[in-house]
């Protein structure tokens, strides 16, 4: 099979963890003869730097070109000053909306060897957690109706939240099938007893759920559920949410995995092609340092591999690899607890060796 990925690195420790990244899809190429073709990109702050915008437009057309996209991190304290359309993460948002990726893909689940890493009570996580979370990912406040305007107390400012039920149902939809090949439980969150658009969420969701008679569906308030994962976070197969509720509950369950350097995900719409991104950010605190935690980036390219190209049995060499290296007590800092530490460079190399 030959390939042909667009690479977005991105700012910070993007770089970074992408070529850790890229060194694990060559090594897999390789072991399985496939060819992957590389072509990076600019996005975000360093596109700012080098051509004055944070999305280019050869960076939309490589991406609609290639077959995959893996992306890093974007963002820095450099451009935090920008006005929002201009900033780093208006080229995120762009990205997602020019390839229509309205379904995003976030696993967290408890790895064996972190356990302790995990700063829920033990008893609470006995029995381990494997939760898939499905956020929409192209609507919603994130790209709602928005502005500025004179109000009851002077200038205010405002964001919309919209769903219209094809979003819905699609979203749902998603859920749904993802939840087929998993334990067949679908818990759907959204602010019901507030907001009309969560209602209209809940009622296109019940209707989806008619076609899945063999998936439990429940909805839960995105209060309780964030309550609810730190109290039992077992009870969860499958959650399926609005954009800006899966972007806090995400966080939020990275945070019990141990470290968000653990999280990745992929972006999909109505074809194959995807984007592969690491759930965390670009921690420019530590860019350039060698120091970064590069698994949630490999292991999203593991994704890729199995979304975009079919490829499951490589996915899983490259999922195998990283439990063993956890197993062999390889830590970058993140989950190292201060003590022996390796580099980004080190845990790649581990990893490869394990392939
Ligand atoms: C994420 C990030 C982004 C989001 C930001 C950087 C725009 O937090 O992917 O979770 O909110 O979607
Ligand atoms: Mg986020």
């Amino acid at each position: 099979m030959v390939m042909n990925i667009a690479l977005l690195k991105g700012d910070g420790i993007g770089p970074e963890i992408v070529d850790s990244a890229v060194e694990v899809l060559k090594k897999t190429g390789e072991k399985y003869g496939h060819t992957f073709n590389f072509t990076p990109y600019l996005i975000g702050g360093c596109a700012i730097d080098a051509t004055g915008e944070p999305l280019p437009k050869e960076t939309v057309e490589g991406c609609l070109a290639a077959d995959s996209v893996l992306l890093g991190a974007v963002g820095g304290p450099k451009w935090d000053t920008l006005p929002g359309n201009m900033r780093p993460e208006k080229a995120l948002l762009g990205i997602r909306a020019a390839m229509e990726l309205y379904t995003n893909l976030r696993p967290a689940k408890l790895y064996p060897a972190l356990k302790d890493d995990c700063p829920l009570r033990p008893d609470i996580v006995a029995n381990g957690f494997d939760i898939l979370i499905v956020r929409e990912l192209t609507g919603g406040i994130y790209f709602g109706d928005r502005g500025y305007r004179e109000g009851k107390y002077g200038e205010e400012a405002y964001d919309t939240e919209c769903y219209s039920r094809m979003e819905i149902e699609r979203i749902a939809r998603a859920a749904f099938e993802a939840a087929l090949v998993r334990r067949c439980n679908v818990i759907s969150i959204d602010k019901a007893n507030v907001l009309e658009s969560s209602r209209l969420w809940r009622k296109t969701v019940h209707e989806v759920a008619a076609d899945y008679p063999t998936v439990t569906c429940t909805d839960m308030l995105v209060d309780n559920a964030a309550m609810q994962l730190v109290k039992n976070p077992s009870q969860f197969d499958v959650i399926v949410t609005s954009n800006m509720f899966g972007d806090i509950l995400s966080d939020e369950a990275s945070q019990i995995t141990g470290s968000i350097g653990m999280l990745a995900s992929a972006s999909l719409g109505a074809t194959k092609r995807g984007l592969y991104e690491p759930i965390h950010g670009s921690a420019p605190d530590i860019a350039g340092q060698d120091k970064a935690n590069p698994i949630a980036t490999v292991l999203s390219a593991a994704m890729m591999l199995r979304y975009a190209f079919g490829l499951e049995e490589e996915a899983r060499n490259i999922e195998r690899a990283v439990d063993d290296v956890l197993e062999a007590g390889v830590r970058t800092a993140d989950i190292a607890h201060g003590v022996n530490a390796v580099g980004c460079k080190e845990m790649t190399a581990e990893i490869l060796k394990r392939l």
